[in-house]
């Protein structure tokens, strides 16, 4: 079943049936001023946290699904008829109604056309701004002059703490105000006389305010009161105001706040009136004032949007390829890289799903979010590892969660010794080096930056310490501790239970420490690195093969996990891919370990993260237990590993079977199957149901997932190949066989390079021939120094 479809020249995704079988959302702002929308207008707002920062409400979870929103109400002055410019809430028979939802870049445009009026709503957050445009163009198809009331609305919390605003009833319910200030601004107050600014962030016991202004149309009348507007026993679907065609000059004095401002068009035939409305934080009387005397008129929203787009459209044109694929197309060409953009913003704190339990930057995820941006904002990213550098504690563990607007080098309380979780800095050894080899900036490496606790150190000292924190807590088979988790949020080997796969990571990281070394002449470094990786490779040799995979794990007990011999998790996907990634696994083992992975792994939704479920395994070692069979890391689809399982048959040159594994959870191949995924065709999940379930291909938690960047990152450094490497840009294409060629156009280190890559002779791997501008190169990489503005690239595999 189809929904809508891609168009990669406006960069959208056009929602054409709006019954979508979940909210299909798209974000607007930035983390100063973040805003959802789904494609029935539905979402919230907030400010630097979703979390503690919530100012327009959502009902998570509920029943209509994804209410209230950002809505606009039409009510026919002459009918008494009314709907809205988004098919919900009203939610007119679709017989009658028609909707189109163009999801853009940070933008969302919603087209209606009902009882002969034509809507299009266009919200969006303009660049560096904590307010919000809602335009509403209103054209009259019909054949004769028509009388038509529009109401805007919005619900805002009472507590900009959401768990505070759902929760604390007996206070919250008693502290909101709301009125039309004097330049006809309405003013939502929250504890109004405790301070008259709300700029100075998101504490709490100080006031916070917010504003809605409407522009381009009289003002006919308003609500501020959500009682007064819905009316009792009524919902978003039949508010009594719009019912009854007038709004009734509610000032809010406790309860609820709402935002309704009222304009009567009339309209000719073929007419077409536009308005906007403004939603903002801050006072009405000075904030609100000043943005709308700045930015008030349907010029300056043109401008703003015009601007919006521009920023986002050269983020996204870091990679612009052209494949035999058009689903991978529009993944590479727009909603890959923005879905990496979005995810690396709001790491796991604000979504439908994510609604305010998670606060804050999660340290591994995020840094691993770094990895899928390097190539659209090489700065922000440095910025962002910068960032996560300074979280490291000085004995190179991780503060869990970094809180960027609140982070004090320096100066953090570290965790308790049995909090830290034994992955959480290797993922530097992934994102680092992508940095710094996207831009050949160096000297980063040496940039001397804090601890989270004390003391500071190069970014090179971070990494080695880094290192040292897993070489110094090893078991007693010389594999580093699992410590309070691994990647595995659901591993419970006990403390000093033991690893695999964070030993290969670590194995990952002594050898790209051992090159950065190199590239700094520092030959020593370089060597101790090394040594600890021979005697590691030993370790792990010693009893992590299990004839044809790699075990899991080895508890504290020395139970082992993972084997042909356990009951349930014989299997674990991770330590098979990253045997491989790592380079720790023989060309044998390598080979039988990803043959054993298609055998019981594979489904035609993506590799399992393990096999069979676990069921009767105790909780305290397996937390999986929890989650039904076949779902997240109870051998479900957990797509934060599709990437991986990806370059390890890649890394094989296994073109083809890396492929079907990218494929089968490329959102976007979904499209024209969308009831498989139900979540929307244009991001990833967190998580697939498997086949161990009744609902295999089921997908959730969509957006905010380490699926992006790895997907991403897999698709356009192992597939495609293109792989930035310290002098130049590596082509390395890992395709499948029948495809006859593509081509993509690269941004790199600030030059345009257009790269053809043919392939006759139907090879998955393999560059026959290279020429870089017309000369012949030795081998498949594009010197820097030998760059020009524009480039020409021409591959032949054979
Ligand atoms: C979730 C968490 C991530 C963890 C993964 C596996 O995606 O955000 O930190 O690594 O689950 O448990």
């Amino acid at each position: 079943m189809r929904y809508g479809h891609f168009d990669d020249e406006a960069k959208e995704y056009v929602i054409t049936r709006p019954d979508t079988p979940t909210s299909w959302s798209n974000y607007l702002g930035s983390t100063g001023y973040g805003a959802i929308i789904t494609n029935n207008a539905g979402g919230y707002g907030f400010y630097r946290s979703g979390a503690r920062g919530r100012f327009l409400r959502l009902r998570f979870n509920s029943v209509p699904m994804d209410q209230p929103g950002r809505y606009f109400y039409l009510r026919d002055q002459e009918s008494a008829d009314y709907w809205s410019a988004s098919w919900q809430p009203v939610g007119k028979p679709l017989d009658a109604y028609e909707s189109v939802c163009r999801h853009g870049t940070a933008y969302t445009i919603i087209a209606s056309r009902y009882a002969g009026i034509a809507t299009e709503a266009t919200y969006f957050v303009p660049l560096g701004q904590a307010f919000e445009y809602w335009r509403l163009r209103v054209t009259n198809e019909s054949d004769r002059p028509r009388e038509i009331s529009v109401f805007s609305f919005c619900e805002f919390t009472n507590q900009w703490d959401t768990y505070q605003d759902r929760v604390n009833l007996q206070y919250s319910l008693f502290i909101v105000r709301g009125s039309l200030t004097e330049d006809g601004l309405l003013r939502i107050a929250i504890q109004d006389h405790l301070t008259r600014e709300t700029e100075e962030g998101i504490i709490q016991d100080i006031a916070h305010h917010a504003w809605l202004a409407l522009v381009g149309a009289d003002l006919i009348g308003y609500d501020t009161s959500r009682e007064a507007f819905l009316g009792p026993y009524r919902s978003y679907h039949n508010p009594l105001v719009v019912e009854q065609g007038r709004c009734t000059g509610s000032d809010a004095y406790g309860d609820n706040a709402c935002g309704s401002l009222q304009s009567d068009l009339t309209l000719q035939p073929g007419e077409s009136r536009e308005l906007l409305v403004m939603l903002g934080i801050g006072d009405a009387r000075s904030v609100g004032v000043r943005t709308v005397d700045e930015f008030g008129s349907l010029d300056r929203a043109t401008e703003e949007l015009r601007k919006l787009k521009a920023s986002w459209h050269a983020k996204l044109g870091s990679l612009v390829v052209e494949t035999p694929d058009e689903a991978l197309n529009h993944t590479i060409n727009v909603w890959g890289p923005y879905n990496c953009l979005i995810t690396y913003a709001w790491s796991r704190a604000a979504s439908l799903v994510y609604n305010g339990e998670r606060d804050g930057l999660g340290f591994r995820d995020s840094v691993q979010d770094a990895l899928g941006v390097v190539s659209a904002v090489p700065d922000d990213a440095r910025a962002r590892l910068e960032l996560m550098l300074t979280a490291q504690v000085s004995n190179g563990g991780a503060m869990p969660i970094v809180k960027p607007f609140e982070h004090r080098p320096g100066h953090e309380t570290p965790p308790d010794p049995e909090a830290y979780r034994s992955d959480d800095c290797l993922w530097f050894f992934n994102a680092i080096p992508a940095y710094v080899n996207e831009t050949g900036d160096v000297g980063f490496y040496e940039k001397v930056l804090p601890y989270a606790d004390r003391g500071e150190a190069t970014v090179l000292g971070h990494l080695r310490r880094a290192l040292e924190f897993n070489l110094e807590r090893t078991g007693t088979h010389g594999l580093p501790c699992g410590l309070s988790a691994d990647w595995n949020d659901c591993l419970r080997l006990g403390y000093h239970g033991e690893s695999l796969f964070v030993a290969f990571q670590l194995r990952l990281g002594l050898t790209v420490y051992a090159q950065i070394a190199e590239q700094l002449e520092q030959p020593d470094e370089a060597a101790w690195a090394l040594d600890h990786r021979q005697s590691l490779d030993v370790s792990i040799q010693a009893c992590a093969w299990d004839g044809d995979r790699f075990i899991w794990a080895i508890g504290e007990d020395g139970t082992v996990y993972g084997t042909h011999e356990s009951d349930e998790g014989k299997i674990y996907l991770n330590t098979q891919v990253w045997s491989v990634i790592s380079g720790a696994a023989s060309s044998e083992q390598a080979a039988r370990c990803m043959e054993t992975v298609n055998e019981h792994l594979a489904t035609p939704y993506g590799l399992m993260l393990s096999a069979p479920p676990f069921v009767k395994t105790s909780i305290d070692v397996m937390r999986a237990v929890v989650f039904n069979p076949g779902v997240k890391e109870n051998a479900g689809i957990f797509n934060h590993t599709q990437g991986w399982g990806v370059i390890a048959e890649c890394c094989l040159g296994h073109g083809d079977r890396a492929y079907d594994y990218y494929r089968a959870s490329m959102p976007a191949a979904y499209n024209d199957r969308a009831e498989i995924r139900q979540i929307e065709p244009y991001v990833q999940g967190q998580t697939t149901y498997s086949t161990f379930s009744p609902r295999p291909g089921n997908t959730r938690t969509p957006w905010l997932t380490g699926a992006a960047a790895w997907a991403y990152f897999s698709a356009t450094q192992y597939i495609l190949g293109l792989r930035p490497e310290i002098d130049g840009l590596r082509i390395d294409p890992c395709i499948p066989s029948d495809w006859d060629d593509f081509t993509a156009t690269r941004r790199f280190r600030g030059k345009t390079i257009e790269i053809e890559v043919r392939n006759p002779d139907h090879v998955c791997r393999g560059v026959k021939t290279f020429t870089l501008n017309g000369e012949p190169l030795p081998d498949n990489l594009v010197p820097a120094k030998k760059l020009q503005d524009h480039n020409r690239v021409e591959v032949v595999l054979g």
